[in-house]
């Protein structure tokens, strides 16, 4: 019998994880099965713990577990403890390893799909939530000019910002006034409502990309906007979201897939 794995999440229907991995296996001749593991909001354990016993070897893990996750695990990597979520579980034994590879997911996309260096750039992160923190120790390593942080509540924009290694700036939507940035990214839900963090003009730089981590069929009002102030490049998350998952495919196979080949793949569905 193949190899087990699975998206857990709630929902999870949505999800493109199983065309991606699926994609990976046949690219590496990887003898695996990946499918959709939808668990109830209150039973996010039992549900991996049957899993398990089903013989699962490891799980990607999406909203709104991934704090849960990283409680459930015997073993954190660096990545994981640093954001306080994982979006990755690997099962050897009764040893279950956590590990976060949004971050990589999202550097791997800006480097190599992109082209878009970091270093020396302004960076402006939007929202802090778990999708804010798993990316700002990453980005921070590749040692931008200036990080900044800003969120709707300004309070868990410092307090994050307090947390993390690093000297990273963090204040209210209204302290962006005058200032330009070179990438903006946005790491705040408000795209899943169809809303627009409020931005004042002038955000962008000469040159600069706007990045969403949401990707949608249609331009999200983030993107729409960045157009419209002049933004010279803009991004959705599906290259994060393939690149996270090549990430997780290599701690649990050991094999790289070539994700830029799948990214095309998705790119054309
Ligand atoms: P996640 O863990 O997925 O990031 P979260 O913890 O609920 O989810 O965080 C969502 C983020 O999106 C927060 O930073 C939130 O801002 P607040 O902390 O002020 O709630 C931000 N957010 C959601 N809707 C928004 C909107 N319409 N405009 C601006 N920020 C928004």
């Amino acid at each position: 019998m193949p190899d087990q794995y699975a998206v857990i999440g709630n929902p999870v229907a949505h999800s493109k994880s199983p065309l991606i991995h699926a994609a990976f296996a046949r690219q590496t001749g990887q003898d695996l099965v990946y499918g959709t593991l939808l668990a109830p909001k209150d039973a996010f354990a039992a549900t991996v713990d049957a899993f398990r016993a089903r013989g699962g070897r490891g799980l990607n893990v999406t909203l709104p577990f991934k704090g849960e996750a990283c409680r459930y695990a015997s073993v954190l990597s660096s990545r994981a403890r640093a954001a306080q979520a994982a979006n990755t579980l690997k099962f050897d034994g009764a040893a279950i390893f956590a590990d976060n590879t949004d971050g990589a997911g999202l550097v791997n996309d800006l480097l190599h799909n992109l082209g878009f260096a970091i270093a020396g750039r302004r960076i402006l992160l939007l929202g802090a939530g778990g999708a804010a923190r798993g990316v700002i120790e990453p980005l921070l390593l590749l040692q931008p000019a200036q990080f900044m942080l800003a969120n709707r509540t300004p309070d868990k924009a410092q307090q994050l910002a307090q947390s993390v290694h690093g000297a990273i700036e963090a204040g209210a939507y209204a302290a962006l006034a005058g200032r330009q940035f070179d990438l903006v990214i946005n790491a705040t839900s408000a795209s899943l409502a169809g809303e627009l963090p409020p931005l004042p003009s002038g955000v962008f730089a000469r040159g600069a990309l706007a990045y969403d981590m949401m990707y949608d069929k249609g331009e999200t009002p983030f993107l729409a906007f960045a157009r419209e102030q002049g933004a010279a490049l803009s991004a959705d998350g599906l290259g994060m979201l393939v690149e996270q998952a090549a990430e997780s495919f290599f701690i649990w196979r050991g094999v790289r897939p070539d994700s830029a080949a799948v990214l095309k793949l998705l790119r054309q569905i």
